[in-house]
């Protein structure tokens, strides 16, 4: 399999286009720490289990992902900042599909 292309906005409104495994098994959650895009302790702190939030992000492409499961639903009804169009990145796992995929990180809470 093949990298994908994903952009992913900082909080600092930096835009970066990263290439993506599809083969890791990995999440967008992941992908942001491994290129560094948020520092170290600001994003992942649960590990990616749905229960913190510091992974949020808003989705602005149109790429139809995976439903929310109901710990990821429950958890952004509890986190600050949430919009329409935001997912816990660590629920959202690098597939073909999501080549083009963007989004943007939520602010650190
Ligand atoms: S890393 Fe904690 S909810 Fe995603």
């Amino acid at each position: 399999m093949k990298d994908i292309k994903i952009t992913i906005i900082d909080r600092q409104g930096v835009k970066h286009q990263v290439d993506a495994p599809t083969d890791m098994n990995m999440n967008i959650m992941e992908l942001v720490r491994s290129y560094e895009l948020a520092p170290e302790g600001t994003i992942g702190i649960c590990g990616g289990m749905a229960m913190c939030a510091s992974c949020q992000c808003y989705v602005q492409s149109n790429h139809e992902l995976p439903e929310m499961s109901y710990d990821e639903d429950l958890m952004l009804a509890e986190a600050f900042h949430v919009k329409d169009n935001s997912r816990l990145s660590c629920q959202i796992f690098i597939k073909e599909e999501l080549n083009d995929l963007q989004i943007e990180l939520a602010p650190e809470v």
